[in-house]
């Protein structure tokens, strides 16, 4: 069964495709190789043996993403991670996020809204929630006004994805809101590869170590948590994977008991940054330097998930814990810098 992977040569997409290709799925990856290199197909081929087909295509380009499904009207699945992400750049460039998370979602589903039966998982984001008012955060919280562009095109990506599927039969869909995907393959072939100064906080940590940065600054512990630090659902990257494999296996068994269905994907435990840090000393045996400075603007004090009905429904749960998680980003960040 043939699987489109948009975007298969990021860091959450190169895992997808691995976790598909395991279960014997065919994958063709489009990618426009703007956040990710060619040379992520050697890693997925390292691990699974098996070639993914790969387009170098640009979503936003109406035309070439027609003449694709042309070529390939036996894809049965997509799962699309092929966005812009960078909430800091996406509130100085609005219209470069609007044009390149929407426009091209858009032709995607136009494609698809084209085909008798499609099934469909969305790359969405707690970030969605906003600052939610309890903890953990189930689905029925409410969406909050995004403070982000970036934010804004996943509450709308979503919205797009909803009403699409109201009038469309075939199309049936599935948003899956990511916490913070950390961590790398055990295989260490394949990781995160922030392009220049990292924004998240786990390859800032792998990278300070590895002599890359000087040191970590830790944005603000004046948050009413434990420590003062902010705290968040560190979700290993694998486990995250295995979450899209489960839930594009469930449209296609049409398990499904809605067209649109939406799950939080996390650990469900809430770990600060202070937290992490500690997490990492713990499994590199090294001592991070690092500095307390002020708050980042925008940044939310807790955001971890309730994962009641990714675990009942969809019948998936994480497996790592953040040490093991944090130990694989140390692992990989090693490899990638020879040390
Ligand atoms: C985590 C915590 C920072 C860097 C973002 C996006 C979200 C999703 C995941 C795409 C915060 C602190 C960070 C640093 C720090 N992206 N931190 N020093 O902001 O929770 O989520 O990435 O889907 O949509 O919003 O992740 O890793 O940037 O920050 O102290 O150098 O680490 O303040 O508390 P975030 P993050």
């Amino acid at each position: 069964m043939k699987i489109l992977v948009t975007g298969g040569l990021g860091f959450i997409g190169s895992h997808a495709v691995v976790e598909l290709q395991s279960e014997g799925f065919e994958v063709i990856i489009i990618d426009d190789c703007s956040n990710a290199s060619e040379k992520v197909l050697e890693g997925i081929t390292a691990i699974t043996d098996k070639v993914p087909i790969f387009e170098k295509l640009d979503l936003k380009e109406k035309d070439k993403v027609q003449d694709f499904f042309k070529r390939h009207q036996d894809i049965e699945g997509v799962i699309h991670f092929a966005a812009s992400k960078a909430v800091g750049e996406s509130v100085e460039k609005p219209l470069l996020y609007y044009e390149n998370n929407i426009g091209t979602l858009v032709y995607l589903l136009k494609e698809l809204s084209q085909k008798s039966k499609s099934s469909f998982i969305f790359s969405s984001s707690c970030t969605v929630y906003g600052q939610a008012d309890e903890m953990p955060i189930t689905e029925d919280a409410p969406v909050k006004v995004a403070e982000s562009p970036y934010g804004n095109t996943k509450q709308m990506g979503e919205e797009i994805i909803a009403d699409t599927c109201k009038v469309t039969p075939g199309l049936k869909a599935i948003a899956l809101r990511y916490f913070n995907p950390m961590g790398a393959h055990p295989s260490v072939e394949i990781g995160e590869l922030p392009v220049g100064v990292p924004q998240n906080l786990v390859p800032f940590i792998t990278q300070t170590a590895a002599g890359l940065r000087e040191k970590l600054s830790v944005f603000g512990n004046d948050y009413p948590t434990g420590d003062g630090t902010c705290i968040r659902d560190y979700i290993h990257v694998v486990d995250l994977a295995r979450a899209h494999v489960v839930a594009l296996q469930r449209l296609l068994e049409e398990k499904n008991d809605e067209n649109y269905e939406v799950f939080n994907v996390g650990t469900g435990k809430g770990s600060s940054v202070l937290e992490a840090i500690q997490s990492f000393e713990r499994v590199s045996g090294k001592k991070l330097n690092y500095e307390i400075v002020d708050r980042r603007p925008g940044d939310i004090t807790s955001a971890y998930a309730d994962t009641t009905k990714a675990n009942t429904v969809l019948g998936w749960k994480a497996k790592s814990t953040l040490d093991e998680a944090m130990k694989s980003a140390w692992e990989w960040e090693k490899k990638i810098r020879k040390l």
